[in-house]
């Protein structure tokens, strides 16, 4: 626990993710959907911070405009590891949000996740990833991949995990001014349930679609407008339930270029893809080293 001591006073990155492709392929009896989809995160982030209090509550300090603090998934979050560990430590969060919400773009379940993370370390908690996993999935289906820490092809509702090699590719992600809610997309009667299932060793770069984009576009046309603009560049898509849309370009020249083209009433940037999670197990552990051997003065 001492050597983790100096990590309260650090910025903790909660990542965004793009899915690559998103396939629907069943329903289950509590109505949740089975899906098929590859994991990739990309290195636009929120930042945490935490600090230790005496009183024993979880409080934000940075609430969400319109969210109730005890609804906040920060909150919940914190609140669901010190119940699973019967701890009695409480924290103040900072939370700097840079990743916009109701895009399709897991910020809040990775807000969540880097809590659930920066807690088990900064409380000496010692549960194990998987564990953190369990904690976060009630949380929220997105939740579990960013406690995963690499990108991956997801089964189940985007819980069970095959590790995938992505190419160092950036994207030029395209925000429509659009927040859509993703039980909406989901409980469509026109959304297609039925696509068949794949191996996850079948999946290339180019493979599948996005099965929710067809109802976010007829719902939320400003989402078909930026598609529509992006293919001319090449293999566009929806990211999860939307609004976010992206054209992966392998040449950052290139993606410097097409940013520049964006309409004056688009908003975009260029992303770059990640290899993994920067506080997934493998990095975490040597910033732990780190830590140890440079204490704050
Ligand atoms: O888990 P999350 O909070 O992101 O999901 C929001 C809603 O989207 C769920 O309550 C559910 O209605 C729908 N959903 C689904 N199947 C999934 C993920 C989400 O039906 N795999």
């Amino acid at each position: 626990m001492s050597d983790w001591q100096p990590a309260w006073n650090r910025l903790w990155p909660a990542p965004a993710k793009l899915n690559l492709f998103l396939h629907v392929v069943g329903r289950r009896a509590d109505g949740y959907h089975l899906l098929q989809t590859v994991f990739r995160f990309i290195d636009l982030a929120d930042t945490l911070r935490f600090e230790p209090r005496r009183d024993g509550r979880i409080v934000l300090a940075t609430p969400t405009p319109g969210v109730p603090p005890e609804q906040d998934l920060v909150v919940r979050a914190a609140n669901a590891l010190k119940v699973d560990t019967g701890g009695t430590a409480g924290v103040t969060i900072h939370l700097e949000k840079h990743i916009p919400m109701g895009g399709g773009l897991g910020g809040g379940s990775s807000d969540a996740a880097t809590t659930l993370i920066a807690l088990n370390h900064l409380w000496g908690c010692g549960l194990s990833r998987e564990r953190l996993q369990a904690l976060g999935l009630p949380l929220g289906a997105d939740v579990p991949i960013f406690i995963h820490g690499r990108n991956a092809f997801a089964e189940g509702i985007g819980e069970q995990f095959t590790d995938v090699n992505i190419d160092d590719t950036c994207y030029l992600l395209t925000l429509p001014a659009a927040a859509v809610p993703t039980p909406e997309i989901f409980r469509s009667p026109d959304l297609k349930r039925d696509t068949p299932a794949i191996a996850p060793a079948v999946w290339h770069d180019s493979f599948g679609r996005n099965d929710l984009e067809p109802v976010a576009c007829t719902l939320y046309p400003e989402v078909a407008r930026h598609l529509d603009w992006l293919r001319q560049f090449g293999d566009a898509r929806m990211t999860g339930s939307g609004a976010c849309c992206f054209v992966p370009l392998v040449d950052r020249a290139r993606a410097a270029s097409v940013e520049a083209l964006l309409p004056a009433d688009m908003k975009g940037r260029v992303v770059n893809g990640m290899p993994e999670h920067p506080l997934s197990d493998k990095r975490l552990s040597a910033r732990a080293s780190a830590l140890t051997a440079r204490p704050l003065s």
